[in-house]
């Protein structure tokens, strides 16, 4: 009996300790959750119950009662005094953090409790998801539950170009909605950029006058050859007294604004307003296209006090403590040809241009500290030396970071691979016109921001993380919040919620909730969880294998299999069937919603090389965020998308040559080889310089048995297709692939390693 007793309340500890990590329908996860029995009406007559003698709390207050009033009418009957269904609020020293917060559910009563407002209002935020999501039909049914809750980093943000499109304060007032729904802290508002300065200065009004306005803007991909433009003047900007009311608002939401006045790069808009500030003092034109260009300013003292008179401005009117500087992307061509600047270079005992870029930095930083600001910039502040006070922003990877973290700065993540929202979410041809790219839902969710192997020193300078949204190729609102939209809840649940508390499915499941809200609020957004994703792999023993599987577990999945000569040999319901790929052919794949297909079929083509299937060893793996579906993504029959880098079948290389060893199998005569690379040099990416081909009997003794220098023209993709020659048959080929390297002064990512992108190695 009394071992029955001890076995049940061993049982009973074992269910509390197991549900601490219970999935609550909350987006960010929260980091503690319990569910308790019962349940909170929500639809009944609630009170509120504070401290009104308290202004904060009454603020809180207030903010919740407007949040309630969006709600259909039917969710609630009424605020009342005196009901016994209450929702209390407590600001008193409980555990945790600034930003902590408690919420218990009991079937009668919603208890918060936070140590200040902040904690308290992510406590609100996560009450009115809990409304949100909890709705069915005309009830609001909230699980009892306790909620122990605190963001697993302190910066949590998002940033917003509105140079290269603007977007008004009514705009911008929504994005900072969202944001703070989810729990987001950071607005990092990128307002000066080459194709327009969107900030009033009042000592430089041209600097809105002439830079806020370009004539016309590039029409279409940057890529398209010939580039047209749509020959429609466009412009904007906000007077400070509207930029004060965003801070307000911000404010409101717990939310920082961080201003970025970008220098020394990045500058062409300004410049066109005020041209002495230049090298060559040459008049210019605001920019129409995109990319990057070589007028930057020149580092002389009356640049200096230009600059430091804007950003005076700016410092009256942002209160938070950050002002970021851009620093990014600025060639030094000017710098390079002008008599000042190398005479400045000499003068100041520095070694090159990025030794100029750096002492530019500290100048700007030395300012900055001076009026009891914080420095950020993105990562080519490291360049030449970083300066004493700077936070780093990483976006060219997460070596910047690593580096910054490793001279003792702060460092915000922010990889292009994982957080650039302006990249596409989809394989879908029909997508809307992005810059390139794909960083689908699944990649934002499962970065981390702190790299592996990191000690704890270290990762306490990792401050957070960030969603970047560049507007070259997004010009309306609409546009806008599908890109965001639902992106920005995974990267929310990366800054919130610890990553032993994150799970991807779980996070899907709870997404249907979430889009019913962005329904109810008209929000446009990328539903992509029923669209169909394949994984083809190696199985030691099956050789290839294809899974489909889409992101929504409800979806019913139909299959159809056709041979070489385009002819159906099979079809049916995938249900949780692998299918094992010996032959080429065409394996097509749907969804099935209603009875309709739902979206487009999706056509893998698969091409039975020899090579195919079989073992491959990589020299130098790929880089950790482009390694596709693993070094099989390589030799899997299957060729990647002809739009997308970042999908399954590409693998990129930074800084490294590629180099594969194929081991046959079996001796086998091998008459030619062709593999395709992608090249896109507005996003660094080139076609290599060689492909050589080695063949071998034993896997020892290798023979070049053939090589083809890729031809490079206009297309994203440049193929090579050439002959092998080899005496005997072969078991080992050995592909060798030359990397681009470094790329040249005057083209868009000038002196960074171009990246390396290569597809299926086919040995015919
Ligand atoms: C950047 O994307 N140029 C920071």
């Amino acid at each position: 009996m009394k071992l029955t007793n001890l076995t049940i309340l061993i049982f009973i500890i074992f269910i509390k300790i197991s549900v601490i990590g219970q999935n609550v329908n909350i987006i960010p996860q929260p980091n503690s959750a319990v569910f308790d029995e019962g349940s909170f009406n929500f639809t009944r007559e609630i009170s509120l119950q504070y401290n009104k003698t308290n202004k904060e709390i009454t603020e809180i207050v207030k903010f919740f009662t407007m949040k309630l009033g969006e709600f259909p009418a039917n969710t609630f009957s009424k605020i009342k005094n005196e009901v016994p269904n209450r929702i209390e609020f407590y600001l008193q020293k409980t555990k945790g953090n600034s930003e902590y917060y408690e919420l218990i559910v009991q079937k009668n009563a919603i208890i918060l409790r936070a140590n200040t407002t902040k904690g308290m209002f992510y406590g609100v935020q996560s009450i009115l998801q809990l409304v949100n999501n909890y709705q069915r039909g005309n009830r609001v049914s909230i699980p009892c539950m306790q909620l122990q809750d605190q963001p697993n980093f302190s910066w949590r943000g998002m940033h917003l170009d509105v140079s290269r499109h603007f977007f008004s304060i009514r705009s911008i007032k929504k994005y900072i909605d969202l944001m703070a729904y989810y729990k987001m802290n950071t607005f990092h508002w990128h307002l000066t950029d080459d194709q327009g300065w969107r900030i009033e200065i009042k000592k430089y009004p041209k600097l809105t006058e002439v830079g806020a306005n370009r004539k016309e803007t590039l029409k279409g991909h940057y890529n398209k050859n010939p580039q047209e433009y749509d020959g429609t003047p466009y412009g904007g900007f906000y007077t400070q007294e509207e930029i004060k009311q965003v801070i307000e608002y911000a404010s409101d939401r717990y939310v920082t604004v961080v201003p970025e006045i970008e220098m020394p790069g990045h500058a062409v808009a300004a410049l066109a307003a005020y041209p002495e500030y230049g090298c060559t003092g040459n008049s210019i034109d605001v920019a129409t296209k995109w990319g990057v260009f070589d007028d930057i300013y020149c580092p002389t003292e009356s640049t200096f006090t230009f600059l430091e008179n804007i950003l005076s401005e700016v410092i009256a009117l942002f209160p938070g403590k950050y002002i970021h500087i851009g620093g990014d992307e600025a060639p030094k061509t000017r710098w390079k040809e002008s008599e000042f600047c190398q005479k400045l270079i000499k003068d100041n005992h520095l070694k090159d241009e990025h030794e100029l870029q750096s002492y530019f930095i500290k100048r700007i930083d030395r300012y900055l500290t001076s009026k009891g600001k914080k420095m950020i910039g993105w990562d080519e502040i490291l360049e030449g030396g970083l300066s004493p006070n700077a936070t780093v922003m990483s976006w060219r990877g997460t070596q910047g970071g690593i580096d910054a973290v490793n001279q003792g700065h702060d460092v915000i993540m922010t990889p292009t691979s994982n957080c650039y929202l302006d990249y596409y979410q989809s394989t879908d041809p029909s997508e809307p016109l992005a810059i390139g790219g794909y960083l689908p839902l699944e990649k934002v969710y499962k970065y981390d921001p702190v790299p592996e192997d990191m000690d704890d020193t270290r990762k306490k300078l990792i401050l957070g993380t960030q969603g970047n949204l560049w507007t070259e190729y997004i010009a309306s609102e609409n546009q806008l919040e599908y890109m965001m939209l639902p992106r920005i809840l995974a990267l929310a649940e990366t800054g919130w919620t610890k990553p032993k508390m994150k799970n991807f499915e779980d996070f899907c499941g709870k997404l249907d909730d979430q889009f019913d809200y962005f329904n109810r609020k008209k929000l446009n957004y990328a539903d992509k969880l029923s669209e169909l994703n394949s994984k083809v792999s190696i199985d030691d023993e099956k050789g290839l294998v294809l899974d489909w599987f889409t992101f929504r577990k409800k979806d019913q999945i139909k299959y159809e299999i056709y041979n070489e000569n385009g002819a159906m040999i099979d079809e049916g319901t995938v249900k949780d069937r692998q299918f094992t790929i010996e032959k080429s052919g065409k394996h097509r794949a749907y969804v099935l919603k209603k009875g309709a297909i739902f979206g487009n079929p999706i056509d893998l083509d698969f091409f039975i090389h020899k090579a195919a299937g079989k073992k491959i060893t990589l020299t130098n793996d790929p880089a950790k965020q482009y390694s596709g579906n693993g070094k099989s993504s390589l030799i899997n029959g299957l060729r990647g998308s002809t739009e997308r880098y970042g999908g399954p079948e590409w693998l990129g290389f930074s800084g490294k040559d590629a180099e594969a060893i194929i081991d046959l199998g079996n001796k086998l005569s091998v008459s030619s080889f062709a593999t395709s690379f992608f090249h896109a040099p507005g996003q660094w990416i080139r076609a290599p310089k060689e492909v050589i081909i080695y063949g071998s009997e034993d896997g020892i003794k290798y023979n070049e048995i053939g090589k083809a220098i890729p031809e490079v023209g206009n297309e994203k993709i440049v193929r090579v297709d050439f002959p092998l020659k080899s005496s005997k048959p072969i078991q080992y080929v050995k592909v060798l692939i030359k990397r681009h390297g470094i790329i040249s002064v005057g083209e868009q990512g000038e002196g960074n390693e171009a990246w390396l992108f290569v597809d299926e190695l086919e040995v015919k």
